[in-house]
C-alpha cells in the first residue's frame, strides 16, 4: 500500500475536473434538495437512467415541503421502474423531519445529515460536501475502485473497517477549497476513465503519472472484493385474472420488498397447469378460460423471483383483489419485476373487446 500517492491527486484530478466534468442537471445548483435527491436516486441506478425520473420528480416536487406533503400513490408512481422503492420511503419521511424538526431548512452538517431515514455515510458525505463545501468524503464504489488503484490497497473493499479506513485517506487527501467538485471528480473519473469491469482507460487519465497499479500492471486485480453471497431464489406463480375489461392487482403488505406497492397475486411455488386452478378457486373465483402460459424472471440484491404466470378469464370477487381498468392500471406504482405481465395485462385489457366479445 502506497497511500502517500493519494495526497498528489487533488491538483491533477481537479484540473482534469475543469476540463471534463459530466454536465449534470443537479450541479452547480448549490441546492441540498436537489443534490440529496439526485444522490439517492444514483444509489444502484446509473445516471442515463435517472435522469428522466430526476426532471419529473422536479417538477413536480421542487421543494422539500412539496416532497414533505405528497400523496404516498403518486410518490410511488413517480419512482416506479427504478427500483428499491424503500427510497422513495425514506425520502419523504426525511422531508417530513426537515420541515418539522428544521422547519424546513435542510441541515448542513454531516452529523444532522446522517440521522435523515436512508441517509448514509456515503450520502451525508456528498450533501456536505457538494451543497455545502464541508471537507467531508464521499465514498462510493467509483472512489474505492480509484483509490484502491491508485494507492494499490488489496484490503477488501466490502468490509466496513476497509471502507473507514478508505474515508480517513479521503479525508486527508480532499481539498479543503473544493470538496464537493472533489468528490464529484472522482466519480465522474472513476465512471468515465477508471472503468470497473472492462480495463482502465490510463491513457486518459490524469493520475496516470501517480497511478501505483498502473506502474505494477496490476490495475484489473485492483480492488479486491470478497465473493457475494449466492442470491436465494425464489419461485412463485404470478396469475393475470381478467374479468370484464378489468385485471386484478392486489396491494402488497407489511415493510418488506416492495411493501405497500401495487403487485398481480401470486403464489410461491412454480404450479404447473394442472395444479394452476387450485388458488383460483381458493379465492373464490371460477376460472372460465385459460388463455397463456408465460415466464419470467427478476433479479434483486439478495433474491431472484423465477416467475411462472397465468392469463385467465374468471368469474367471481375475491374482497382482497382491486379490478383494474386500463386508466387505474396506469396510475398504480407496479414494481418493474413483473414488467412483463403488466405489458401482457395492458396488451389484454387495449385488446380486450376481443375476450369478451
Ligand atoms: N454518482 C452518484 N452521485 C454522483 C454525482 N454527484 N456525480 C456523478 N456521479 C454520481
Amino acid at each position: 500500500m502506497r497511500e502517500g500517492r493519494l495526497q498528489a491527486m487533488a491538483g491533477p484530478l481537479l484540473a482534469w475536473y475543469d476540463e471534463n466534468k459530466r454536465d449534470l442537471p443537479w450541479r452547480g445548483t448549490g441546492d441540498p434538495y436537489r443534490v440529496w435527491v439526485s444522490e439517492i436516486m444514483l444509489q444502484q441506478t446509473r445516471v442515463a437512467a435517472v435522469m428522466p425520473y430526476y426532471q419529473r420528480w422536479m417538477e413536480e416536487l421542487p421543494t422539500v415541503e412539496a416532497l414533505a406533503a405528497v400523496d404516498e400513490e403518486r410518490l410511488m408512481k413517480l419512482w416506479q421502474g427504478l427500483g428499491y422503492y424503500s427510497r422513495a420511503r425514506n425520502l419523504q419521511r426525511a422531508a417530513r423531519m426537515i420541515v418539522e424538526e428544521y422547519r424546513g431548512r435542510f441541515p448542513d452538517r454531516y452529523e444532522d445529515l446522517l440521522r435523515l431515514p436512508g441517509v448514509g455515510d456515503y450520502t451525508a458525505g456528498a450533501i456536505a460536501s457538494i451543497a455545502f463545501s464541508r471537507p467531508v468524503p464521499a465514498v462510493d464504489g467509483n472512489v474505492l475502485r480509484l483509490a484502491a488503484r491508485v494507492a494499490d490497497i488489496e484490503e477488501d473493499i466490502m468490509d466496513g473497517r476497509v471502507r473507514q479506513m478508505f474515508r480517513r485517506l479521503m479525508e486527508q487527501a480532499m481539498p479543503t477549497n473544493r470538496p464537493g467538485d472533489f468528490n464529484q471528480a472522482m466519480m465522474d473519473l472513476g465512471s468515465a476513465v477508471c472503468l470497473p469491469n472492462s480495463p482502465p482507460l490510463c491513457g486518459q487519465c490524469p493520475l496516470a503519472a501517480l497511478c501505483e497499479a498502473k506502474r505494477l500492471g496490476r490495475q484489473g486485480e485492483l480492488p479486491v472484493r470478497r465473493k457475494k453471497a449466492r442470491r436465494r431464489r425464489e419461485e412463485m406463480t404470478v396469475y393475470l385474472l381478467l374479468r370484464e375489461g378489468r385485471v386484478a392487482l392486489r396491494r402488497r403488505e407489511g415493510r418488506g420488498l416492495l411493501a405497500g406497492l401495487w403487485e398481480f397475486p401470486h403464489v410461491p411455488g412454480a404450479l404447473a397447469e394442472a395444479q394452476a386452478g387450485g388458488p383460483v378457486a381458493a379465492w373464490g373465483l371460477t376460472a372460465l378460460d385459460w388463455r397463456r402460459k408465460l415466464e419470467a424472471r427478476h433479479i434483486f440484491t439478495h433474491v431472484e423471483w423465477h416467475m411462472t404466470g397465468y392469463l385467465l378469464t374468471v368469474s367471481g370477487d375475491c374482497p382482497a383483489l382491486t379490478w383494474a381498468d386500463q386508466e387505474a392500471l396506469d396510475a398504480m406504482a407496479v414494481p418493474s419485476a413483473f414488467g412483463k405481465f403488466l405489458d401482457q395485462a395492458t396488451e389484454y385489457l387495449s385488446g380486450q373487446q376481443q375476450i369478451n366479445g
